[in-house]
This record gives C-alpha cells, sequence and structure tokens, in this order.
C-alpha cells in the first residue's frame, strides 16, 4: 500500500548557514522564509531544519535546553509560525529534527537533577553513584563517556559532548514527556520527523568495561550504548503513542543497522517509515568512530555498498537516501577527487544516488556543487568533533600535518559554512563576517551564478522535476531497484523496475569516452544533450536513463 511520504523530496537546511536576515553572522529562520521561492523552484517538497529549538548550541543545536522554544539566534515562535503558513502556501511540508536521546546540561530537567539529586528529575537522566569513573566506555566526541558531578560521588553519562547529558529512557515518567513534546509539535502543524541518534536510547544494562579500543583505555560507548536489546520496546511504544496515530512520516538516524534489523525498523509494522543507513558514508575508514583509521578504496567498493544496502533494504521497506547532511563532507570532493570541480561529473554524481530506491534528501548546497574546504589550522575549526578527532590523530602518533589532512577530509565543517548565494563578500549569505568562514574559493559555485542554462541548479531541477512529473515518474519512485553489471571499470547501472515495466540507469565515473554493450535505446533522462545512446558510447561523466519497455 502506498504511504503520502513515498513522493516526498527532501531539501535539508543548516538553518545556521542558510541565509542571514538580521546582519549578525548567523542564518535564522527569517533568512528561511525569504528563500522558500528558491526551493520552491527547486522543486523539493519538503525542507528538514536542524534544530532551531533553545540551546547553548555547544553541538549546534543539537543539545537542546527548552523543546518548546525557538533559539533566539533563529528568531521567535511566531516567526516558526510564519514560517508554516508560508511553507503551507507554497506547498512545502517541514520536517523538524528531535533530539530524544540527550538534552543540554542546561535543560531545566538537568540542572534541576543536579542541584537535587532526590528531585524527580534526577531519574530522567543517567546517573551512576561511584567514586571513580563507572566504566571505560569513550563518547562519541572522544574522551570518557562519564562526566563527575561536582560535589558528589557521582558520575552522569553523556554519549556525546559534556554538555548533552543522556536521557534516561528506562523511566516512563521521562517517556510521558517526550510523547507529550512531540504531541504539541504534532499539533502545530508538523508530519515529519527526523530522529536523532535513536538507536543509542537503549544502553547496555550491565554498563561493564570492555576491551580497550585505542590508546586512551577505553572503548567506543555505540558497542555497549547503540543498537541494544531491548531498544525495540521504546522504539514500539514511541511509534504507536505519538507516530503512528498521527500518520506522521519519521526518518532515524540509525548508524550500525545490521540486514536483520531492518525489518522491525522499517518493515510492515516497523518503528519509523524511514532510515538512514550509513555503510556508504566511511569507505575510506576501517571504522566510522576514528577518522585517523583510514584505507584504500575504490569507486567500485561505493557501488558494490549502495547496491547490497539497496537491495536489502527494499526486500523490507524504504530508506532516505542521500549523500551529503550536515556531518558528511561535501559528495564532490569525496567521490570524485580531482573532478570535483567538472560539471558533468557533478551533476552524473548527483543522478546516481537520486534515482536510487528510496526517499530523496539533498543537503543545501549540494544542488550548487559546493565542495569541501581546506583550512589550514586547528585554530580555524568550529565542529567539536573535528577538534576532538585532531586531538585524538595526534595522541595516536600523527604528526599536525597528517591530523590536519584527516580532519579537513572529514570535518564536519565543510559542509556548515554559509550556503554560496552570489559571488559577493560574505557570498550573499549575511552583510556581517559569518560566524564560519564563507567559501572564498568555493564562491563561484553559488545560487545566482548558476541560474543559468546547464548549470548544476538547473540540472538539480530537471532531475526533480523529471521524478516527479515524467511517464517513468512511477518507476522512478515505486520501482524496485535491480543492480546491472556492465563489466566496465567504474560504470555503473542500477534498474528500476515496476511490475512489467522496466528502466536502466547508468553512469560513467570514467573521464574518457568508454563502450558499454547495454548503453543503448532511447534516452529518457541525461546530463547530455542526446536523445539517443550512440551505440554503445558514454561521454566522460555521462549518465542516462534509458527505456526498456520497448
Ligand atoms: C547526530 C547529528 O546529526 C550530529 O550533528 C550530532 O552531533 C549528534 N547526532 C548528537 O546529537
Amino acid at each position: 500500500m502506498k504511504k503520502w511520504w513515498q513522493n516526498e523530496i527532501v531539501y535539508q537546511i543548516y538553518p545556521r548557514s542558510f541565509k542571514d536576515s538580521n546582519s549578525d553572522g548567523y542564518g535564522d529562520i527569517n533568512g528561511i522564509i525569504s528563500k522558500l521561492d528558491y526551493i520552491k523552484k527547486l522543486g523539493v517538497t519538503m525542507i528538514w531544519l536542524t534544530p532551531v529549538y533553545k540551546s547553548p548550541m555547544a553541538d549546534n543545536g543539537y543539545d537542546i535546553s527548552d523543546y518548546y522554544y525557538i533559539n533566539e539566534e533563529f528568531g521567535t515562535m511566531e516567526d516558526f509560525d510564519k514560517l508554516i503558513d508560508e511553507c503551507n502556501i507554497r506547498d512545502i511540508k517541514i520536517m523538524m529534527d528531535m533530539v530524544l536521546n540527550h538534552t543540554s546540561d542546561e535543560h531545566p530537567w538537568f540542572k534541576e537533577a543536579l542541584k537535587d539529586p532526590t528531585s524527580k528529575y534526577h531519574d530522567y537522566y543517567i546517573f551512576k553513584a561511584s567514586k571513580e569513573v563507572p566504566n571505560n566506555w569513550r563518547g562519541q566526541f572522544g574522551g570518557s563517556a562519564w562526566e563527575k558531578v561536582d560535589g558528589r560521588d557521582e558520575y552522569y553519562l553523556h554519549t556525546y559532548h559534556i554538555k548533552q547529558p543522556d536521557l534516561n529512557w528506562e523511566n516512563p515518567k521521562l517517556r510521558e514527556e517526550i510523547y507529550k513534546m512531540i504531541q504539541w509539535w504534532i499539533d502545530k502543524g508538523i508530519k515529519a520527523f527526523r530522529l536523532d541518534a535513536i538507536n543509542h536510547i537503549k544502553k547496555n544494562p550491565s554498563y561493564a568495561s570492555i576491551e580497550p579500543d585505542g590508546y586512551d583505555g577505553l572503548a567506543a560507548i555505540k558497542k555497549m550504548g547503540r543498537n541494544q536489546e531491548g531498544l525495540g520496546e521504546f522504539l514500539t511504544e514511541l511509534n504507536e503513542r505519538v507516530f503512528k496515530p498521527n500518520n506522521c512520516m519519521t526518518v532515524a538516524e540509525t548508524a550500525g543497522l545490521t540486514n536483520e534489523m531492518y525489518k522491525d525498523f522499517i518493515g510492515k509494522d516497523g518503528y519509523f517509515s524511514l532510515v538512514f543507513d550509513f555503510r556508504h558514508t566511511a569507505l575510506e575508514l576501517e571504522s566510522g568512530s576514528e577518522w585517523y583509521s583510514r584505507k584504500e578504496w575504490e569507486l567500485k567498493d561505493l557501488n558494490d555498498t549502495l547496491m547490497e544496502t539497496q537491495t536489502n533494504i527494499q526486500k523490507y521497506g524504504w530508506s532516505g537516501i542521500y549523500f551529503e547532511n550536515h556531518d558528511q563532507p561535501r559528495s564532490t570532493s569525496k567521490y570524485l577527487g580531482n573532478y570535483d570541480e567538472n560539471e558533468d561529473a557533478i551533476k552524473m554524481l548527483g543522478a546516481y544516488f537520486f534515482f536510487m530506491h528510496g526517499v530523496p534528501f539533498i543537503y543545501q548546497g549540494q544542488e550548487l556543487g559546493m565542495k569541501n574546504f581546506v583550512r589550514k589550522s586547528i585554530e580555524d575549526f568550529d565542529d567539536i568533533d573535528s577538534i576532538n578527532q585532531y586531538h585524538r590523530a595526534i595522541n595516536e602518533g600523527y604528526s599536525e600535518e597528517e591530523a590536519l589532512f584527516i580532519v579537513n577530509s572529514r570535518s564536519r565543517d565543510n559542509a556548515r559554512v554559509p550556503f554560496a548565494w552570489d559571488d559577493s563578500s560574505y557570498v550573499g549569505f549575511s552583510d556581517v563576517n559569518p560566524w564560519l568562514m564563507p567559501l572564498d574559493d568555493n564562491s563561484k559555485h553559488n545560487a545566482k551564478s548558476e541560474e543559468k542554462e546547464n548549470s548544476i541548479l538547473n540540472f538539480y531541477r530537471s532531475m526533480i522535476d523529471f521524478r516527479k512529473n515524467s511517464d517513468i515518474s512511477e518507476i522512478l519512485i515505486y520501482g524496485k531497484l535491480e543492480p546491472v553489471e556492465t563489466k566496465t571499470k567504474d560504470v555503473f547501472a542500477y534498474r528500476r523496475k515496476l511490475d512489467s515495466k522496466s528502466v536502466l540507469c547508468i553512469f560513467n565515473f570514467n573521464d574518457k569516452d568508454v563502450n558499454v554493450e547495454i548503453n543503448k535505446g532511447e534516452i529518457l533522462f541525461s546530463n547530455y544533450h542526446m536523445e539517443q545512446a550512440q551505440e554503445g558510447t558514454l561521454k566522460p561523466f555521462q549518465m542516462n536513463i534509458l527505456d526498456e519497455n520497448n
């Protein structure tokens, strides 16, 4: 049975870096409102806002101190209500980011828990009475996952930053507060949610130390605090209480899911509408949590990984398909190497992910072909994860130069620099110096200069339109994906198939002409101007969607 969210196309906005309307160097809600026509013209149907709630911004909003309040940096609740109205006028839906694994340490619940260990809020968090650090778990942002409470023999758990204490989902009262809060947003008209780090909410009840996996003697917390037995009970309740009765769309951030878990997560009665799978995002790493653990990889690995994940996921349900987000480097730099400025290559790469099975997510600036940005000193980084990864690399014996190279290639700041609206001094984002360095060497990819024929931006617009409004839209949206062997290095293909109809999507990642037997027939969509595939020849970085129905 079809679901309302299956033909959505989502555009992710990082509000801090999208558009500054009040000249303070930070993006805001009124800035977003001023750009809704741009978003509408792109053709997407929904925007996902990373957190805009009240927050001291230790982790750029993923540390919430009031779920019912808009952070002043972004504006007011009136501004937010206006955003809802303006989106409604344009038929654009809003997806909110729900951070439910932790709050800020400045949330009133946590402040009360610290002040009075007998208060009910103490049990909203994970405290352990102990003179010593309770175990050797390493937080996702480095160092012990435990922080001592001042003046008491007690520690609290933080999977992420010290300023992000974990909520205690074992406590039913806490869970009720969460459901009440989500319902409040639903009543405001929000029907789509992205669930941050949601597979971390259940911890291994043993709280035992485990085999160290670094020179620091610690072990990654994800081994004991992610995808743990019993997680499903919490997720079922969350779904039954708020999302299911309101027919919401949900996408869960679920790194580390195994194939066996898809059924429970996104199957017929799954906890969520979609999951974000992570397997393709860290092909250059031995371990996703240590950026210094680099290894060789090839484009074939990317394709093999994606084809395997796609075929496994579609057996049960749907995923959110993406190449970029606010935690990932730019896909141009990551997958195209020396060709990260080649417009045919950038378009081909965009289409390669976009026509797979699932709901596509496009990250702001991806549609312009923005790329990574090299910083020369660790002082220039804002991202707490980058700073931690830099120091971890140094501790593990890497030189400063190596450590800088490592963080430059993966830094979350790559995607977080201001969106380039034009080539003026602050890339049209603001008229004062922005909170994070603007992209000098990147400003040629900007929304204004790309208002021309054949630009990457216009390619994205036509690609989105094609998925929504062409004769083969049904196949591109609902069709199953079948990997197709091309027998040619770095040429990848998949078929989208619905009932007896199918189309072949083929992508040349080479910088030269290649001959591929299966590239024949009528071209329905391409990044080149051609109506007929030319006797098997694919031009450099050409992609085609070919008709297979005659
Ligand atoms: C995942 C978010 O995408 C990331 O930006 C954040 O730092 C962590 N979860 C913690 O909330």
